[in-house]
């Protein structure tokens, strides 16, 4: 009999989870129903989003169930189909075929054909349909130039600069022609990374320096696009260094995610007013009119080499709550992901 490893939530963190919150369980797989594929994961990813799933609060991503498996984007091989089944964009699929779907958090999925979508590893690897190829890719692109209306000439200023998301807003605006791109992490090495490998121009670490400090240095004539990924103090020194007419895209709130009261919002929130900002929040999935676009582009770059993809993985399904709380603490350059 088929089993699968999954990591199923047992209680709803408070603050920081721990690994009492979670359980890794062994669970039998019937026989594939019709449509059915089966499909074995080589990867998952960990996102900062899932920690808000483990609340049991009203949000735009529903709850995680309690013991029951956690969802999250995840690529794997087919290893065996129910009869002659197609994927989510209608195209055939075989035994062998590399798929993406949204079963992460466990070694192995059952599920409708349609629920997965074969993608090309000619152009790239696997896991970076997890990254730069898929959802955090999307969100920097359409985030960036749709949501903040980034235009030639802008500077832009992006924190956590250093992730997944981060890392690809700076690369993309400098791509498309800003006039100047800083970015905020939390530790030198990702910052000289920033700088001396992702052309971006001044990286702030904040924890060695206030970041509303260390971004009035490193932007001396101020900001027209902040891409927000942080919240917090990030977002309030955006608000002082933005230039009038200013737009920020509010992507995230990491320095929240764990917190257990109310965080205070920005001090500086009528400056909004006075130098007429426009301050706007986005999910990624709400607009999927720049999709092909994104794929083209992106594609292109990370195939001549123009923008450069990095990972931080982490082996083992047992790691994978390890791999969470690592992600969340700032222990990944580039995109988190578990490998199986
Ligand atoms: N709106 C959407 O649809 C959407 C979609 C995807 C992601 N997001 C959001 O985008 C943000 C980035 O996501 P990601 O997947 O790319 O994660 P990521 O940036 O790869 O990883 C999270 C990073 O956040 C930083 N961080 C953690 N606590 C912090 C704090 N208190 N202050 C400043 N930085 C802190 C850490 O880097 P340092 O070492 O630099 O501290 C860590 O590496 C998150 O807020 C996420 O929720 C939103």
């Amino acid at each position: 009999m088929t089993t699968s490893l999954e990591w199923h939530l047992v209680r709803r963190p408070h603050g920081e989870p721990t690994d009492d919150d979670f359980a890794l369980v062994e669970t039998p797989l019937p026989p594939l129903a019709a449509g059915q594929v089966r499909v074995r994961n080589t990867a998952f990813s960990v996102d900062p989003y899932m920690r808000g799933r483990m609340n049991d609060a009203k949000s735009y991503a529903t709850p995680y169930e309690l013991n029951a498996p956690m969802h999250g984007g995840a690529v794997g091989i087919v290893e065996e189909i129910s009869d002659a089944v197609t994927d989510s964009a209608g195209r055939e699929v075989h035994v062998g075929d590399t798929v993406l779907h949204g079963f992460g958090w466990r070694t192995t999925v059952q599920l409708s054909s349609t629920w997965v979508r074969v993608i090309d590893t000619d152009l790239a690897p696997a896991s970076a349909y997890l990254g730069v190829l898929g959802m955090p890719g999307y969100t920097a692109y359409r985030g960036l130039l749709q949501v903040a209306e980034f235009a030639p000439g802008d500077t832009v200023f992006v924190s956590a600069a250093a992730g997944a998301v981060g890392s690809l807003v700076g690369q993309i605006a400098r791509l498309k022609g800003a006039k100047r791109v800083i970015g905020s992490a939390g530790d030198p090495e990702k910052c000289a990374w920033l700088t001396d490998e992702l052309g971006f121009d001044a990286a702030v670490d904040y924890r060695a320096q206030p970041i509303r400090k260390g971004l009035r240095e490193a932007a001396p004539d101020g900001i027209d696009v902040y891409f927000d990924n942080v919240g917090g103090d990030h977002l309030e020194a955006a608000i002082h260094a933005m230039n009038d007419f200013g737009r920020a895209a509010l992507c995230g709130s990491i320095s929240g995610y764990n917190a257990t009261a109310p965080t205070p919002g920005p001090g500086n929130l009528f400056m909004i007013t006075t130098k007429r900002l426009t301050l706007r929040g986005f999910i990624v999935g709400d607009d999927e009119s720049l999709r092909g676009q994104f794929e083209q582009e992106v594609g292109g770059w990370l195939r001549d080499g123009s923008i450069v993809a990095r990972e931080t993985s982490v082996a083992g399904i047992e790691q994978g709550i390890a791999a969470f709380r690592e992600l969340m603490g700032g222990g990944n350059v580039g995109k988190m992901i578990v490998t199986l």
